[in-house]
């Protein structure tokens, strides 16, 4: 089955807005057979998609499936680049392990890694990352600025702000941001970020940027030893959540903020992740590899760097650490 005809034709459909395309139209559209067209819906149908199929009249789409598909996310998917080269897994050892091979391979910006499960996924600091089946969005992202390795951290800040926001958008909730990439609500972490680097001298040859979701996750499936600090979208809102429209909102966002960065700077968006952070104005701990900094979270620097004040007036500049409120 061509992946093409299949994008094509789930993009035709998600155009159409409800409205019903005739296999001629569709086929005409593709420049495709009317029975490519017929057996690419049966796929679609397959996979959890509900179409309506009137005589004379041709196909609408109705509903989206729950389980995660890689049709899912490209119906209604409303950005030029991001998300527009999927690769999608039911089970890898990690996302980010698939995105560094594919982006050494040559992979254009924009591409998505996403998995409904990860078996050794992978946190911050050497961490393991639960990432159970169905359960959440696993995601890792290549990303290509033409800028050197030292504006990577950077990134790491306008995805926390671009899922952010679209947590906000899709569930009405409000998220919280904890220095520099945990995105809490009513403080539990609900989601991750891992920004990983490829650097060639002076100039970065792509980004891995991993995020995980914790999205429709009971109790029972965080780990008892993460209860008390970790939550999921549904525990906080008592609803399920659509994985695809998650998907779609983030990458939509991430793609606009990561515009703004490229045309005017960190600086419009460091005030949008400021509007965000929890840590900023408070004492905080910084556990770093080098020890322990105690002080007041001053802000974050141009380069999205922690500046934190301790009791001797001492500025430290924090690149990498825990924080503990
Ligand atoms: C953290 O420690 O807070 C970062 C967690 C990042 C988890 C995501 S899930 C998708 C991607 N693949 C991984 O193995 N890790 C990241």
């Amino acid at each position: 089955m061509s992946i093409d005809i299949r994008k094509q034709l789930i993009k035709a459909l998600s155009d159409a807005d409800g409205e019903f395309l005739s296999g001629q139209t569709l086929a005409e559209k593709i420049g495709c057979s009317r029975t490519a067209i017929w057996k690419h819906i049966e796929e679609l149908r397959k996979d959890g998609f509900i179409l309506e199929a009137v005589r004379n009249k041709g196909y609408k789409i109705i509903n989206t499936p729950e389980d995660l598909t890689e049709s899912d996310i490209l119906f209604g998917l409303e950005t030029e680049r991001f998300g527009r080269n999927i690769h999608f897994y039911e089970s890898v050892e990690s996302t980010q392990k698939v995105a560094h091979q594919l982006a050494h391979e040559g992979a254009p910006e924009g591409t998505i890694v996403v998995s409904e499960e990860q078996r050794t996924g992978r946190g911050r600091l050497g961490r393991s990352w639960s990432s159970l089946p169905k359960k959440g969005v696993w995601m890792s992202m290549i990303v290509r600025p033409v800028l050197p390795p030292q504006k990577a951290p950077q990134f790491t800040l306008i995805t926390a702000v671009a899922a952010a926001n679209a947590i906000g958008e899709v569930t009405g909730l409000h998220p919280e941001i904890k220095w520099p990439n945990d995105i809490l609500i009513n403080g539990k972490k609900v989601v991750g970020i891992l920004t990983e680097l490829q650097a060639e001298a002076d100039k970065i040859s792509s980004l891995v940027i991993g995020i995980g979701i914790n999205a429709n996750h009971d109790v029972e499936d965080l780990h008892e030893s993460i209860q008390g600090k970790a939550t999921s979208l549904y525990i906080e809102k008592r609803k399920k959540i659509s994985r695809a429209q998650l998907i779609q909102t983030f990458l939509k966002d991430f793609e606009k903020y990561y515009g703004i960065y490229l045309d005017k700077g960190f600086a419009p968006i460091k005030l949008l992740w400021e509007t965000y952070a929890i840590s900023i104005g408070k004492v905080i701990t910084a556990r770093t590899v080098t020890g322990e900094i105690v002080g007041r979270a001053l802000g974050i620097t141009d380069e999205g760097v922690l500046k934190v004040e301790d009791e001797h007036g001492t500025i430290h500049e924090v690149y990498s650490a825990d924080i503990e409120l």
